[in-house]
């Protein structure tokens, strides 16, 4: 990746620069996004873009772009990616914070000037055939109580997952309450006796997109799922566990804290709901392509 988006231009990454007064930088104060582009088209636009409203509005951030902007600057990261690396799978990265402030002072700024940073990144080819098992941990849920909002405070994700990484896993999944409520950065599904489970969407957690995808194969399909989480210490009893997210997509869990899930193997409901997320993801269209 060489050509970046900040505030208005496309430019070479070594040319962009933003201010170390930037409340990002000193408060971690702004939002992101993750948009995967499958094939050149992005995977569920709209549903992002709502999403970054969302976290905008929460955060009384003002939405500096219309959505044909935004198109534009999604089309321009995507064909230059495309022109330096011929990368049909991508990932667009973006973040707006509340900008630079002459002072370090919590309050918000008395003028404020949004920072606006975007770029895409080549992803590898995403998975035709059914994706690779994985082994997780479970660990204490030690965020703030608005996980609803797509804040770039990571502070918390980044220490638990580093943890789960230490212990040969690739996902730690959090439990709050002694309740299940998602990955530290994915949303899981559960297996209990025979139904498949995943958390509410509250503050507890991100309302994922791939999240939100699932549900709606799953009414398209007739697979029942309840939108309710489970308590910690069912997991031991769950015979199918996975996680999902938008560069991650579907991920089935087969091992957690060491133990295998299940039978160990790739269950049955995780295997049926492959197979209508890879037909969604064969037929995806966006105006961006
Ligand atoms: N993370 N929950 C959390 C805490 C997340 O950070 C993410 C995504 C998800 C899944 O959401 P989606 O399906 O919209 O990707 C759930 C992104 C990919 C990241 O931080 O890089």
């Amino acid at each position: 990746m060489t050509t970046v988006y900040l505030n208005g231009q496309l430019l070479p990454l070594e040319a962009a620069n933003i201010s170390v007064m930037d409340r990002g930088f000193l408060f971690g104060d702004g939002i992101y996004e993750v948009i995967p582009v499958f094939g050149g088209r992005c995977f569920r636009l709209d549903e992002h873009l709502d999403r970054l409203d969302y976290s905008l509005r929460e955060t009384r951030i003002p939405q500096p772009h219309t959505r044909a902007q935004w198109l534009d600057i999604f089309s321009g990261l995507i064909d230059a990616l495309q022109r330096e690396q011929a990368a049909p799978d991508q990932m667009i990265y973006l973040q707006i914070t509340r900008g630079p402030a002459p002072l370090r002072e919590h309050r918000f700024p008395a003028d404020m000037k949004p920072t606006v940073f975007a770029f895409s990144k080549a992803l590898p080819p995403p998975n035709q055939q059914l994706p690779p098992a994985i082994a997780c941990i479970t660990c204490e849920d030690i965020r703030w109580s608005r996980c609803d909002i797509k804040s770039i405070s990571l502070l918390a994700n980044v220490l638990m997952t580093q943890d789960a990484m230490d212990a040969g896993g690739r996902e730690a999944i959090l439990i709050r309450d002694d309740q299940v409520l998602e990955g530290a950065s994915s949303n899981v599904f559960i297996v209990l006796d025979g139904v498949l489970h995943t958390a509410p969407k509250d503050h507890r957690i991100l309302a994922g997109i791939t999240r939100d995808l699932i549900v709606d194969l799953c009414a398209e399909h007739g697979e029942k799922i309840r939108q309710q989480t489970v308590a910690a210490a069912d997991l031991q009893r769950a015979s199918e566990i996975w996680i999902t997210s938008s560069t991650r997509e579907m991920l089935p869990v087969t091992m957690l804290n060491g133990a295998p899930v299940g039978n160990g193997e790739i269950g049955p409901v995780f295997a049926r709901l492959w197979q209508w997320y890879l037909g969604f993801r064969q037929r995806m269209n966006s105006p961006v392509a």
